[in-house]
């Protein structure tokens, strides 16, 4: 026997001018009833409709308003420290890659992968980690960040704990793969993952929100920026302080060149002072999709590309160079305390609205609608606009060949047939730099277990002086 909509329920929808979403609930399970009640409870409808008069322009209540990014008033970012700065030799940089490498010694540091993002444009149909982009190895890259982990505490002989966030669409899916895996031979006590949030979508024109089912809401992941408080809610707060962490590198799941822990960056965090450090590389052009990193009145600030207008995006600053070259590669260190003072003052995140496809129930036809265009808002937080909260924020440019290589999309730029070409490239570099020859055409790879830089392979000794044929640098420390 069903029940019919709860008071209370149909009170909340009243208000919100929401109601549509009672229609059928009389034909629910009486537990997909109880599954809807719980989804509706938990959703902010207040929230949800300010941001849709905010996007619409309708009846705005929202202090955001006023708040928004001129980003025309934005410029370079204050304190820089450029990658022509940081030759081997240089003295500063030397101390700052000391001072990180005690850091990670002395156990002080942890790993963030946000890894629940849904993969659309690669349309790879499991979560995007299991992405197999070694170039011979066929390694996913889930394999190649923890292996890199696990090179790091043999070389440390420390530990680093691994915290994975997911979300509901690839939770399972991630947790078995690492399971399957042995977790590629990392302690599993070491491996943490954690689900983030999620937001409703609503329908474009009027603001209600969508049904992915009958009595289930459209709901997907509430951004990167999602991190924060799914680490409180997961209790991990704790655990990092548990483990005497106090600075954590951040990094995203779509890049196997990113040098997850980099002594480097997280030195010079330190050496600075610094509560929010992002590493940035230079732009291709000024139209190149990607947000900036800018100063803002005195506040260090990523601008997205689709925020900036055109000329904005090409200005140039007083030496004639492109004022907004800093593209932000997505790396980040943030210091527990930092984190712990930002969900004490309970601040949140800005939310941004995105213009999106979202399939749907239509209750009214009773089917299940594919939409061509975009339909739908979707609501998502960006981990970046915790920057202008920091007392402190620095950022460190890193050389772009080496270390900016994501997987977007399925074919042409950020495809993972030019990543698999740029880390076998990398690769050969890094052999090249230790006088060892390369033959054309040839594809090299190396695994993180055999070597971490080209420092690394320069130590190996009685290595072939001349590569012919395609060579996999197998792990020999596991
Ligand atoms: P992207 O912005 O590239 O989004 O995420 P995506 O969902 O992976 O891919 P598309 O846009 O649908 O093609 C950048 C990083 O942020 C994570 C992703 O997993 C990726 O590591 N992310 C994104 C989350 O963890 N949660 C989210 O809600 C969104």
């Amino acid at each position: 026997m069903t029940s019919e909509i709860p008071a209370e329920i149909l009170s909340k929808l009243t208000e919100h001018a929401q109601e549509h979403l009672a229609n059928g609930w009389e034909l629910l399970s009486q537990s997909d009833q109880k599954q809807f009640e719980e989804q509706i409870q938990s959703v902010a409808f207040s929230q949800i409709n300010d941001l849709f008069s905010q996007k619409t322009g309708l009846n705005s209540t929202n202090e955001q308003d006023s708040d928004r990014i001129n980003s025309e008033e934005a410029t370079a970012p204050a304190e820089i420290i450029r990658f022509n700065d940081q030759e081997p030799d240089n003295q500063q940089h030397l101390n700052a890659k000391q001072l990180g490498q005690q850091a990670i010694k002395s156990g002080q540091v942890g790993a963030v992968l946000v890894a629940g993002g849904q993969g659309t444009r690669l349309g790879f149909p499991y979560a995007k980690g299991m992405f197999e982009i070694g170039p011979i190895s066929g390694k996913s890259l889930f394999q190649i960040f923890v292996e890199q982990l696990l090179a790091l505490s043999l070389k440390y002989d420390c530990s680093i704990p691994y915290f994975i966030m997911t979300s509901d669409a690839n939770h399972e899916e991630t947790v078995g793969f690492f399971e399957k895996n042995d977790y590629f031979g990392y302690r599993s006590d070491r491996i943490f993952f954690f689900k983030q949030g999620v937001m409703p979508a609503v329908d474009a024109k009027t603001g209600k929100l969508l049904l992915a089912d009958p009595g289930k809401l459209a709901l997907s992941p509430d951004g990167h920026g999602g991190l924060l408080n799914a680490i409180e809610d997961a209790g991990l707060l704790q655990v990092i302080n548990d483990f005497g962490v106090e600075y954590l590198f951040y990094h995203q799941v779509d890049n196997p060149t990113a040098i997850l822990c980099d002594p480097l960056l997280l030195g010079y965090h330190i050496q600075h002072q610094s509560e929010m450090t992002t590493k940035v590389v230079a732009k291709r052009s000024p139209d190149e999709k990607m947000g900036v990193v800018c100063d803002y009145h005195g506040e260090t600030r990523i601008i997205e590309y689709s925020d900036m207008s055109e000329d904005v995006a090409r200005k140039k600053d007083h030496s004639g160079e492109i004022m907004h070259w800093a593209g932000n590669m997505a790396i980040h260190v943030l210091n527990v305390k930092f984190i712990t003072k930002l969900l004490t003052d309970h601040f949140g995140l800005p939310v941004h609205i995105a213009h999106k496809k979202v399939p749907y129930w239509d209750h009214s036809t009773q089917v299940h609608v594919e939409p061509e265009e975009p339909n739908a808002y979707k609501f998502e937080k960006f981990i970046f606009d915790a920057l202008p909260f920091a007392s402190k924020a620095l950022v460190v440019e890193a050389d772009r060949v080496a270390e900016f290589n994501p997987v977007k999309n399925a074919s042409g730029n950020d495809s993972p047939e030019k990543v698999k070409q740029a880390i076998s490239q990398l690769h050969q570099k890094w052999l090249e730099s230790s006088g060892i020859e390369v033959a054309k055409n040839v594809i090299v790879e190396i695994s993180p277990l055999f070597a971490l830089s080209s420092e690394d392979v320069e130590a190996k000794k009685d290595l072939d002086r001349e590569i012919k044929i395609d060579t996999y640098f197998e792990e020999s420390s596991r």
